[in-house]
């Protein structure tokens, strides 16, 4: 597979270099003849079968993929001074419909464009997928424009760019464990910066053998539903499995999860005590539609009795509170607890806070509304607010240093 990649790439950049300065135009006639995205801006033009691209604007830097299933391919790019073209004759390929590819050759390669993003500082990362067969890794093709041309610099599995970042994350299997490996970007070099287990057991205190099925549950990406104020999960939706907590609070009822996330809140409290904070239990889980209503109301109404005026008010509540159909209370995967008599930003001065933020990963849960992400999430730090996401997924977030918003939209990308 790689040595295919590699040939197809060393064949572009040779086709790239080699047309140098020889730029030619379209192979079509007709704006419906080219690929079906595009995003034009001054001379930057790409047109890609591509769901998202990053191209700056400021200096003729061009990338072109043109296409139609059946005929000719064609790929363009002009960036400073230097541009070129290669042509692919597609006629052995697979159709492929809107998911185009921009380059096939005799052995039945395809290569899909998926994503072009640019960070801003000179390196450019595409996104790409092959697929030969069932096997279809992830790459990205990282340039970066130095004097007018583009500077082939690395080829990584399964990675992600993050442009935000300038950092790949990608992960990697050794011995049966699987890693994110960490790697920033500057100047087009590619750097190692660090790595993560994210499979494996943790090490426990407690035996916690019968629950990992919870923690680490094998419908990995089940548990990463997004709910918030762009994501709401509509008024009739209720969780399966509904679970009595044991650790709710004694002086209310019995707060409930969903099962696979209870069990796993369950493990994180065998452990939580065993390391010698015993004094943590649940306050609130999962809320109903009607529930987070009714709490959303009650906080406007007391803003309204205490002078405010209603967009005051409103704003007020709306800041902690979300609104009803768009609170993931409702989705019965997250929980309020803390130690005090009712939840508070005072609770992150506890040991046992400290504690749940280093460990609440092991367990598969996460730290919902962190204090650096409020811009992000739109809700004030929340300290005693824990979501279950399952241990592969908690790990890459915390060591990818992202927040659910920020880390679904990586995954979409
Ligand atoms: N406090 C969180 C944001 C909620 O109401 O869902
Ligand atoms: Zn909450």
């Amino acid at each position: 597979m790689k040595k295919i990649v590699s040939l197809i790439l060393a064949v572009f950049m040779a086709l790239t270099f080699a047309s140098c300065g020889a730029s030619s135009g379209s192979p079509f006639d007709t704006e419906s003849d080219r690929a079906p995205e595009s995003d034009e801006a001054g001379n930057a033009t790409v047109l890609l079968f591509s769901e998202k691209v990053n191209i700056r604007s400021d200096k003729n830097a061009e990338l072109n993929f043109y296409g139609e299933a059946g005929k000719l391919w064609k790929i363009e790019y002009a960036v400073g001074s230097s541009s070129g073209s290669i042509e692919v004759d597609a006629a052995s390929r697979e159709a492929t419909g809107v998911d185009a590819p921009a380059v096939s050759d005799d052995s039945h390669f395809r290569f899909f464009s998926r994503d072009i993003n640019y960070d801003g500082n000179g390196d450019f990362a595409i996104q790409s997928r092959s697929a030969i067969g069932d096997v279809i890794p992830y790459y990205v093709w990282l340039w970066n424009e130095t004097g007018g041309s583009f500077v082939f610099e690395g080829e990584l599995e399964n990675p992600i760019f993050s442009p935000e970042e300038s950092k790949i994350y990608c992960t990697a299997v050794d011995r049966g464990i699987e890693y994110l490996r960490i790697y920033d970007v500057a100047n087009g070099v590619v750097t190692f910066s660090n790595e993560q287990p994210l499979t494996g057991t943790p090490t426990f205190k407690s035996d916690l053998s019968s629950y990992e099925e919870y923690m680490a549950p094998a419908d990995r990406d089940g548990y990463l539903i997004l709910v918030n104020s762009e994501n709401a999960i509509g008024e009739n939706y209720i969780p399966k499995d509904l679970t009595n907590l044991v650790d709710t609070r004694s002086d209310r009822a019995a707060q409930q999860m969903t099962k696979t996330a209870a069990k796993a809140l369950e493990a994180m409290y065998i452990e939580m005590r065993a390391s010698g904070y015993t004094d943590v239990s649940v306050t609130s889980a999962y809320r109903s539609y009607t529930r987070q209503k009714e709490i959303f109301d009650m906080y406007l109404n007391m803003n309204l009795a205490n002078g405010y005026d209603y967009d005051t008010a409103y704003a007020m509540v709306a800041s902690d509170t979300a609104l009803p159909g768009q609170s993931e209370h409702q989705t019965g995967l997250c929980c309020d607890m803390h130690n005090l008599s009712s939840a508070s930003q005072a609770f992150a001065n506890q040991e046992a806070y400290k504690w749940l933020k280093e460990n609440c990963w092991k367990f598969g849960f996460i730290l919902r509304y962190p204090d650096d992400k409020e811009d992000i999430t739109k809700i004030t730090f929340e300290p005693w607010h824990y979501r279950f996401v399952g241990r592969y997924h908690a790990a890459k977030m915390r060591a990818m240093g992202l927040c659910l918003e920020e880390y679904v939209k990586l995954l979409d990308q």
